[in-house]
């Protein structure tokens, strides 16, 4: 097809170099459903506000559709020299049903055309993304369910702090993707509204209706003014901050099950699904997968950035630079829309070492704060001066070589009187994690309630 279907003033050929530069086709390409479904509904509602023909608009909408097949069935290639996606398709069309496809660009531009496109585009993946993001939060909340008593070192800063379950651990995550899957819906519903109808920059002089279009798309409106929507990339910026939050969380759920993975934890075994070989060491099961899932979060990251400096600097209304919108949005959607079924897939299938999980919780006097809080709630100490004493039983165990939990009562009562007998008790990892009783904590009917509340939550969603 011709690249000058749309240079009424440019009479020479453009050079090799300008085209490649500055054609989009290549990876715009994958916007020719968006684009078709577009110039159907466009074409749809110029005919029916009489601004063409009957006969016109039949032959543009079976010519659209027959270019959707040919695409489909790659009969229709989408590898000319077309300057983009919307230039291809409008030529196709043109080639076969004639003047009636050169009607079809009537009351419309390419700034809203592409405006249109996109947001399509994006509306459809912010959906395929949430969708993925509930299975991932189904899976997270099997596993839960099933550990609730599974106990585990609960650490900050990397050391060993209190005792809490390993469905608690994975109910942390069901949260941060909770929060990802309203992310994504709050940004479905503020960004659904039709770009279409506003022309080049100022709207149109013809007896369009902005309306029509925005129905027959499923939009919830048409936006409000013309110059803001052929300038606005905010959709855009938003489905990209909202992946690189996703992956953030996922970044940090794949470096815990790496460090899981390793010799020095054993908690968690990824299945043989998951893990790759060494080429040189026979003997390596390495956790490429989390590695990846890791490695992914800088590049969608780097694409978000890539955007916000984009538009930085952009006067009103629509700049080529503009263009540079498409292949991070796509890069990052294909990696978040990946990264969450093999997530979901390792989480489901890896094996959850019990025995190794609660061996580590006999490492660190995981329970010492229990002996502080029995002070000041059965002795009436400051809690100052409880953390002080129960410090003390700390350095008495480790000069034991035993856990605070170990401690024989005479052994905290040499420490101090005002330690009764039902401390040795309190003192066991179990009791310890088990006491967290207050709403959101660690306790195995806490950690139960919160998978029914996210149960109850998941059965609401569609
Ligand atoms: N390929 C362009 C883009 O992706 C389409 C819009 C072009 N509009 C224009 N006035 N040059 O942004």
């Amino acid at each position: 097809m011709s690249t000058k279907i749309a240079s009424a003033r440019i009479s020479e050929k453009s050079s090799k170099l300008l085209q490649d530069l500055n054609n989009s086709l290549p990876f715009d390409k994958v916007l020719y459903r968006e684009d078709i479904e577009g110039s159907r509904a466009h074409a749809s509602m110029l005919c029916e506000q009489n601004i063409i023909s009957v006969e016109d608009y039949n032959k543009i909408d079976a010519g659209l559709l027959e270019i959707l097949e040919e695409v489909e069935s790659g009969e229709f290639k989408l590898d000319g020299n077309d300057e983009d996606i919307h230039m291809a398709i409008e030529g196709r069309l043109t080639e076969k049903v004639g003047d009636a496809g050169k009607r079809l660009h009537t009351a419309r531009s390419r700034n809203d055309q592409v405006a249109l496109d996109f947001r399509l585009y994006v509306q459809n993946n912010t959906k395929t993304i949430a969708s993925l993001l509930l299975e991932n939060i189904r899976t997270l909340v099997n596993v839960a369910e099933e550990h609730a008593e599974t106990m585990l070192p609960g650490m900050t800063h990397l050391q060993h702090a209190q005792p809490i379950n390993f469905g608690y651990h994975m109910l942390a995550y069901a949260s941060m993707f909770k929060r990802d899957y309203e992310r994504f819906l709050s940004s479905y519903e503020r960004n659904n509204y039709s770009p279409i109808g506003c022309a080049a920059l100022a709207g149109t002089p013809h007896n369009i209706s902005r309306q029509l279009t925005s129905d027959k798309l499923g939009f919830t409106a048409p936006t409000l003014n013309c110059l803001d929507t052929v300038s606005d990339r905010d959709f855009a910026l938003e489905i990209l901050f909202n992946i690189s939050t996703m992956m953030m969380h996922m970044s940090r759920l794949s470096e815990e099950l790496i460090l899981w993975s390793a010799a020095e934890f054993k908690w968690v075994t990824l299945s043989d699904r998951h893990a790759t070989g060494s080429s040189i060491m026979p003997q390596k099961k390495n956790p490429d997968i989390p590695e990846l899932l890791r490695g992914k979060t800088g590049r969608v990251n780097g694409n978000l950035v890539a955007l916000l400096t984009v538009m930085k600097g952009l006067p009103l209304a629509y700049n080529k630079d503009m263009q540079e919108d498409k292949e991070g949005v796509f890069d990052s959607v294909r990696t978040a829309t990946l990264s969450l079924q093999v997530l979901e897939e390792m989480i489901a299938d890896m094996t959850v070492n019990k025995d190794a999980m609660e061996d580590s919780c006999m490492v660190g006097h995981l329970s010492a704060t229990d002996l502080a809080d029995y002070l000041v709630k059965e002795a009436g100490l400051p809690f100052r001066d409880a953390y002080h004493i129960t410090g003390d039983a700390v350095n008495l165990a480790e000069k034991k070589g035993l856990d605070i939990s170990e401690l024989a009562l005479d052994d905290l009562q040499s420490i101090d009187e005002r330690i009764g007998e039902g401390v040795v008790a309190l003192l066991d990892n179990r009791a310890s994690m088990n006491a967290r009783m207050s709403e959101g904590g660690t306790a195995t009917v806490r950690t139960l309630e919160q998978v029914e509340s996210l149960r109850g939550w998941l059965s609401k969603q569609k």
